[in-house]
């Protein structure tokens, strides 16, 4: 499969309530076990709805998902007082709150089969517009506890670090100003 065309065989799926993943393997065993024996559960329960990238001819074939789950950004998740003045300073005066609405990349894994071809970076650039596009509510900013090895994924994609606490942790908090999506 080419590198550009790797996604055209593929579409991107809202998992059901009643639905399982059966089959998926990123080489991660947590974010194997939450697609395939967790994501129904927290979708049932509404703690978080969980999407495909399934195989147009086989909806078994999961060649990635992602769950997500309402977040905020607030003055607890930064460094200190001054960090999170400098952070709200994107804000005139009288929108400088305590908290701010977000969205949380909850869970994030391609294929091991599908790694390296941009279907990560396709899926992110998806999950931005999604929450740019017609939105429902209001929602400022995208949040992600990112795998240490995956942090550079991350920060390719535009993705910051909230705080430096977390800069030698397995995991780092990391967020996307979605005003920063072109062409809205
Ligand atoms: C991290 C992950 C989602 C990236 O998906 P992907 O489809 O392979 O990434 P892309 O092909 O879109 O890569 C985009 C860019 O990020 C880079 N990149 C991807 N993974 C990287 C990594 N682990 N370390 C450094 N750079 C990485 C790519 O080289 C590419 O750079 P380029 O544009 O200069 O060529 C995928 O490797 C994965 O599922 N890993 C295991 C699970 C995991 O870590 N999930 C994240 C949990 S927070």
């Amino acid at each position: 499969m080419e590198k550009e065309g790797a996604i055209d065989h593929y579409r991107i799926y809202k998992l059901a309530e009643d639905e399982r993943i059966v089959s998926f393997d990123c080489g991660d065993d947590d974010l194997n076990d939450f697609a395939l024996n967790e994501a129904q559960p927290y979708r049932k329960e509404k703690l978080a709805v969980t999407y495909t990238l399934i195989n147009k001819e086989d909806s078994s074939d999961v060649g990635a998902y992602f769950c997500l789950l309402n977040d905020r950004i607030s003055m607890t998740d930064f460094d200190n007082k001054t960090e999170y003045n400098r952070f709200r300073k994107r804000f005139v005066n009288a929108k400088r709150t305590k908290s701010y609405p977000a969205e949380k990349i909850g869970r994030f894994a391609v294929a091991k089969s599908m790694k390296g071809k941009n279907i990560g970076s396709f899926l992110l650039d998806f999950i931005k517009s999604f929450f740019v596009i017609d939105n429902k509510t209001g929602c400022r900013f995208l949040t992600v506890d990112a795998y240490a090895d995956a942090v550079p994924f991350y920060l390719k994609n535009g993705f910051v670090p909230l705080n430096d606490e977390d800069k030698d942790d397995d995991t780092r908090l990391l967020y996307f100003d979605l005003n920063d999506v072109s062409g809205q």
